[in-house]
């Protein structure tokens, strides 16, 4: 598993809800929060691992000497936004760029944890923003998206690197061709939603 970068398909992938919460899906959640910690994030959802589900993980402190902090939210919702916010944010598929986003300011989501319990809360402001743009990413909507227009044009030259870049990656066979990973990304939704065998 490795975070994937802008323009991976992955990341305009609309990701559907887990049906069931397994060893597979505990195992991935784990695997995320570690790629998580190591890039030095706060938050990281399923589509940035090329994984087509609806599932993220947080922890607002970025510490993993903090596990308390730590949230694996499984088909999150926002329910309710307050106020708005522009704040600086970054993104870790689109390493070092980092723009001001109009978010919510703090939101009301409701999510599944790992035990298949419903949770609800209230967050604070970071925690609002984290949430706000992990759960867009399980849309396939990026903070690109987001941006305002001075914000968008700050980026344009950062985005044509990165399109480059993954093009130049593509071509030495780093990166798979386009058509391959979006079969591999149905593939895994295929799996996903198959009935468990009767037995
Ligand atoms: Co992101």
């Amino acid at each position: 598993m490795n975070i994937v970068r802008y323009p991976h398909p992955a990341l305009r992938h609309q990701s559907q809800p887990l049906t069931n919460i397994n060893d597979r899906v505990r195992r991935q959640a784990a695997a995320m929060l570690d790629l998580m910690y190591a890039a030095k994030g706060i938050g990281l959802a399923a589509n940035q691992v090329a994984l087509p589900y609806q599932l993220l993980v947080l922890n607002t402190s970025g510490d993993s000497g903090q596990p308390e902090l730590e949230r694996v939210c499984i088909n999150p919702v926002v329910l309710e936004r307050k106020g708005t916010i522009e704040g600086e944010e970054g993104c870790l598929s689109f390493p070092g760029l980092f723009q001001k986003v109009r978010r919510a300011r703090t939101v009301k989501v409701r999510y599944y944890d790992l035990a298949g319990r419903q949770m609800e809360l209230v967050t604070s402001e970071l925690e609002a923003r984290a949430f706000q743009h992990e759960i867009d990413h399980l849309h396939g909507v990026l903070y690109i998206d987001k941006m305002g227009f001075l914000a968008r044009r700050a980026s344009r030259g950062a985005l044509e690197e990165f399109e480059h870049e993954y093009k130049k990656a593509q071509e030495k066979g780093e990166i798979p061709a386009d058509a391959e990973l979006v079969k591999a990304l149905a593939d895994l939704e295929a799996e996903a939603v198959a009935p468990a065998p009767r037995m």
